[in-house]
């Protein structure tokens, strides 16, 4: 086995894939890194100037690698490039299955099983094969059965190397990450990989563990991180009712150095492609392997998110009552500095305010409208606006869904909504005394009315 990778491979071109090459290639200009995906259409974004994921950081990333030491090709001339690989990278996406054993919960594995279906028909002489998506604990098992089915005399090591990225702050992430996990079950696989990330990472943040230790990991850190946002989300509403603020809550229960500050913002509910899978996947696993406790345990994480949504949707529908009227919803995106939707908090509350009636007008500066509603399924009553203004313009509600900084410094005064519109800050992001200076009323979460 060579020492230090020469050839990097990584199937899937999606949010970690791409930027996550991206930057293994920047820091690391002796590797060839080549990024395979089945999406003609995202690769020739990858090459293009308007990249396929919008992320502060990327395009200057990839601008000093690409055509250098990072290429993004076709799944078609992915084969032979797979021949030479030393290293692959599984990258692909690990969503809830929705049919079969294990539907809505379990990770349908279907994507990652192809990709080892690839390997094996295309790697020569010995391959580390990594998973990098998010797996289930002991999904090793399964890519190494196919993996030997390779018929070309080749060898195979796999390892777990769960990436803990997170959108809009990706490059930040895996320029100085936190800690690198590697799983495995023989050192030198642990060590060609460690090799890798020595180049920018320092060696105690490369944190080594057995395979199932690191999937299962992976799938923990999400679970802690989005409890810690549904525990904060359910102490929102009894702040609502007894005149408490979250936001002092937090701040006092964040200063304690054994619980800390971060994720502790109350908000509309957490979002995004994987906290909601990733929980369920764990809840799957408890019930497969005969803990139900644990797994009703995790669930309520998901039920109190489901609710918070509701619950800021349903304050909305009440305020309009039977008089209707406009909402501006401003934000669709599952947080800021990414034109990430999937899971977004937008989606559930759009649905539900339209379900109910009411015109909705809505204003993201990166976020694909006719993208947002497709996968929301809405079909009509939802209009875009291209600007903050045009949204909130004759508006009887906003409803502030993610925390973009052009939403911190709006000049209320200046808009023309109808008069004692109220706006519902599902961030708390917003300046009360502004909004009370417009003559508007302030909802925020967790707060008092107009506070
Ligand atoms: P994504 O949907 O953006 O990208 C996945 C890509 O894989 C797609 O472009 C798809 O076309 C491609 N693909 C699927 N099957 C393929 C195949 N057989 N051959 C070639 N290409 C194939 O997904 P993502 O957000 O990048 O997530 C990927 C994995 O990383 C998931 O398991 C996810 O849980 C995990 N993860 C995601 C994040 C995040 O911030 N998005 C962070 C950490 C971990
Ligand atoms: C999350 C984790 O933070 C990453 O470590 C992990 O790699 C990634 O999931 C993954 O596996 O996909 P991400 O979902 O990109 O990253 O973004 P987060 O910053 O975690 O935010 C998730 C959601 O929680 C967002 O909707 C955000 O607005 C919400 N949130 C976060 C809150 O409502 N309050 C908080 O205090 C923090």
């Amino acid at each position: 086995m060579k020492p230090f990778p020469k050839k990097i491979i990584c199937i899937g071109a999606g949010y970690v894939g791409g930027p996550t090459m991206a930057v293994i290639a920047d820091r690391c200009p002796e590797i060839e890194v080549t990024v395979v995906d089945l999406n003609a259409d995202r690769i020739a974004a990858w090459n293009s100037a308007q990249l396929p994921v919008y992320e502060p950081g990327l395009a200057a990333v990839v601008g000093r690698a690409r055509g250098r030491n990072l290429f993004f090709i076709g799944q078609g001339d992915g084969a032979k490039k797979m021949a030479e690989a030393d290293l692959v990278f599984i990258s692909v996406n690990t969503p809830t299955k929705t049919e079969g054993e294990g539907a809505g919960k379990a990770s349908d594995l279907r994507y990652v099983e192809s990709c080892a279906q690839f390997i094996s028909e295309h790697a020569r002489g010995h391959t580390i094969v990594v998973e990098k998506s998010t797996m289930p604990v002991r999904a090793a098992d399964t890519i190494k059965r196919i993996l030997a089915q390779n018929s070309h005399g080749g060898s195979f090591e796999v390892l777990s190397n769960p990436e803990f990225l997170a959108e809009g702050t990706a490059i930040r992430d895996l320029e100085a990450p936190d800690r690198v996990l590697i799983g495995g079950e023989r050192p030198e696989p642990i060590e060609a990989l460690a090799s890798v990330y020595r180049r920018w990472v320092p060696a105690e943040r490369i944190i080594t563990t057995g395979l199932w230790s690191a999937e299962l990991a992976k799938l923990a850190a999400n679970a802690f991180l989005a409890q810690r946002v549904s525990s904060i989300n359910a102490l929102s509403a009894l702040c609502e009712v007894t005149g408490a603020h979250v936001d002092e809550v937090a701040r006092v229960v964040g200063s304690d150095s054994r619980i800390g500050p971060k994720f502790l913002k109350a908000s509309v509910g957490f979002g995004g492609s994987c906290f909601k899978k990733d929980i369920l996947s764990l809840v799957y696993l408890c019930e497969f392997h005969g803990v139900p406790e644990a797994a009703a345990y995790w669930q309520q994480v998901i039920e109190l998110n489901e609710w918070q949504k509701r619950r800021f949707a349903d304050q909305i529908i009440r305020q309009l009552g039977a008089a209707k009227g406009k909402v501006a919803v401003l934000g669709l995106a599952f947080k800021k500095d990414t034109n990430d939707f999937r899971e977004s908090a937008a989606l559930d509350i759009c649905r539900q305010l339209l379900a109910a009636g009411l015109e909705v007008v809505s204003y993201d500066p990166r976020v694909d409208f006719a993208a947002f509603c497709q996968s929301a399924g809405i079909a009509r009553g939802m209009q875009p606006a291209h600007t903050v203004r045009e949204a909130l313009s004759g508006a009887s509600a906003v409803a502030v869904l993610t925390e973009w900084e052009e939403f911190r410094s709006i000049d209320w005064a200046s808009m023309s909504l109808v008069p004692n519109a109220v706006i519902y800050d599902g961030r708390n992001i917003l300046d009360p005394e502004m909004i009370r200076r417009a003559n508007l009323l302030l909802h925020s979460i967790g707060g008092r009315d107009s506070d």
